[in-house]
């Protein structure tokens, strides 16, 4: 299949596609009205997580009406507190919330179970593939170890993960127990992900930007670097691609210290910058999600600086963040008729 090879594997290989491929993060979510409808119809956002019926169907959605390069598996990433019986909760208004862990909590924590609960959605992977046209590629996901552990602390979202940070200066042991496990069980259901049919994988540490630059080396660095070593040895062939969200400068060392195939970059790294990480592999992003909401100009120069700067290497297009509700379709349209004309 190597002239068919599908075009992010191809990118996350190191090759230069003009134009490049494009994803886009949350591409199946309450922007589009059909799967606002699959939603209402699924009950609750975990069942709809859970059942391979439904996942595979919002997956699919945005791929029938634009034809990204990549579906993303729909789920969360918070399925792995969930079935470390965190009691994970999302309640209309309220984003996610879960039982607080302590330091007692950390110590009777187990990956007992955890990948056998989460088979629904290995099933929604092998049915994503055989219903995905043969080019698109499958990527499965993951949280963070860092990330996740932010929500276990707290229970819920906090604008600057202060409960964490706390924690982790205060409890240093308990923590660092929390992130290993996290990383533990993250590389086995990746494992398993790839196993059911993914291509590639990618690792959401969404709040990696947080944290002091000690932090960082120790609760993103080290944990994305032991998931990637763990999946990597057990699938040489997987490709993984790593989002430090926020992370700025300490990106620069961050593709050499995890492994990570390639890169995501939010929206505030400045495209110069993102060019010289380019120089040393393949990156992803950063268009802010906001000039998709905002469409015209906003939207056009925004695509523009990006292929110009980055569109001459390798490049996945993507947005910095998940796209909003508020995101018009007809915008995501526009965004994907101009990066595949390469620009202007
Ligand atoms: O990208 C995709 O289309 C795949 C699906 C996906 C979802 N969440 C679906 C979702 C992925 C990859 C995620 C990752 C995720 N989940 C992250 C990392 C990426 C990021 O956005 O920072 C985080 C931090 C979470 C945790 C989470 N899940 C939060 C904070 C929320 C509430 C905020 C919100 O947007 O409502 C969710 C819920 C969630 N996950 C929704 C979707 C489509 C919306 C819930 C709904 O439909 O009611």
């Amino acid at each position: 299949m190597s002239e068919t090879r599908r075009k992010i594997m191809r990118v996350l290989d190191g090759e230069t596609l003009s134009p490049p491929p494009i994803w886009l993060m949350r591409q199946a979510g309450r922007y589009l009205p059909e799967y606002r409808e699959t939603r209402a119809k699924a009950g609750s956002f975990l069942d709809l997580c859970y059942s391979p019926e439904h996942a595979v169907e919002v997956t699919m959605q945005p791929i029938r009406r634009y034809g990204f390069d990549a579906a993303i598996l729909f789920s969360d990433i918070l399925v792995i507190p969930d079935a470390m019986k965190r009691n994970v909760r999302f309640t209309e208004g309220h984003g996610p919330e879960m039982d607080p862990i302590d330091e007692a909590g950390i110590s009777r924590l187990a990956a007992d179970g955890v990948i056998d609960y989460l088979k629904p959605v290995f099933e929604t992977v092998r049915r994503l593939r055989t219903e995905l046209p043969e080019e698109t590629t499958l990527l499965g996901f993951c949280g963070a170890p860092w990330t996740v552990a932010t929500y276990m602390i707290a229970g819920h979202g906090t604008p600057d993960q202060a409960p964490a940070r706390l924690f982790a200066y205060q409890h240093p042991k308990a923590f660092e127990r929390l992130l290993m496990l996290l990383a533990d069980i993250s590389a086995e259901y990746l494992v398993a992900q790839i196993d059911a049919g993914a291509d590639a994988v990618q690792i959401f540490d969404s709040w990696a930007g947080v944290l002091g630059e000690k932090e960082f080396e120790a609760f993103a660095v080290k944990p994305i670097a032991r998931i990637i070593a763990r999946v990597k040895a057990q699938r040489p062939k997987a490709r993984v691609i790593a989002f430090a969200k926020g992370a700025g400068y300490l990106l620069k060392t961050y593709r050499q210290k995890t492994d990570a195939d390639a890169i995501g970059l939010d929206w505030s790294v400045p495209l110069e910058f993102a060019a010289e990480l380019q120089k040393e592999g393949p990156v992803q992003g950063n268009l802010d999600p906001m000039r998709v909401v905002a469409g015209g100009r906003a939207l056009e120069e925004g695509i523009d600086d990006i292929m110009m700067h980055l569109g001459g290497g390798p490049l996945i297009f993507n947005l910095g963040h998940g796209i909003t509700p508020q995101a018009d379709p007809e915008n995501v349209r526009l965004l994907v008729k101009r990066v595949r004309r390469g620009g202007n």
